[in-house]
């Protein structure tokens, strides 16, 4: 299983925090953000990881994590030269993936749970993670049956679909490369991993885990604060 972690965008809802740097390397109490994220990959036992990084600050993500050797693993990195969405990291990664699985965490994700498991396990399809949030119309959004079955994905839903976000990780099976090309973007412009979802969806393939455990996506003031909040809780707990 390959790894990557997409850290690209200009942070620009945490304005001017990212004036200076970019948002996955703000600090998240004692670490900055994109060590979390880098750690569950780590857990699952991912150790060949590309880092996708926005130009501007390129040089910080390889002086902050270097070749991967300190954490026994090997990190490469890309550019991704504007944010074209989150699905475009498969077409940038590709020789990277070269057909096998891959599993993409978002450098602003932030779990409390361990996925490690579940990572471990995954043979072929998709997995996603879904959490229940208060604020759904900003994320991805899944709806289940009465059997906890996904039945409908939808980006950003305009009307209210369900109160389950899925969460920035996602682990697909070699159909990755080729799905992400077939993809067309979207009103905002980007490739969206909701179109990837939505397709293993349709193919029955989807596979959704709900979350028990904290999850935040640290990309705005408010969510930033919990989770600086959230990781000073559990050190103070050890
Ligand atoms: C992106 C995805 C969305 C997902 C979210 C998780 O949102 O498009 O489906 O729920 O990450 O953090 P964006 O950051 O592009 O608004």
């Amino acid at each position: 299983m390959k790894g990557i972690i997409l850290s690209g965008g200009h942070g620009t809802r945490l304005y001017p925090l990212t004036k200076v740097t970019s948002k996955q390397l703000l600090p998240v109490y004692n670490k900055p953000m994109i060590m979390y994220p880098l750690e569950t990959l780590l857990k699952a036992g991912i150790r060949d990881i590309l880092i996708i990084v926005a130009p501007d600050h390129a040089g910080d993500y390889l002086k902050l994590l270097g070749s991967g050797k300190e954490y026994g693993a090997r990190f490469s990195y890309e550019v991704q030269d504007k944010p074209e969405g989150l699905a475009q990291a498969f077409l940038i990664g590709k020789e990277f993936i070269k057909g096998d699985n891959v599993c993409m965490i978002l450098g602003d994700n932030i779990f409390e749970d361990d996925v490690s498991k579940t990572i471990r396990k995954f043979k072929s399809g998709a997995q996603v993670f879904a959490k229940k949030v208060s604020d759904p119309e900003r994320f991805g959004v899944v709806k289940f049956d009465d059997k906890m079955k996904a039945i409908q994905i939808e980006e950003k839903p305009k009307k209210f679909l369900s109160k389950y976000a899925v969460t920035g990780l996602y682990v697909y099976d070699k159909q990755i490369v080729q799905v992400a090309r077939s993809l067309k973007p979207s009103g905002r412009g980007e490739l969206e991993i909701t179109d990837v979802n939505q397709r293993y969806l349709e193919q029955g393939q989807l596979k959704v885990q709900v979350l028990d455990g904290d999850w935040i996506d640290a990309g705005t003031f408010e969510s930033l604060y919990r989770a600086t909040s959230l990781v000073r809780k559990k050190q103070q707990k050890k």
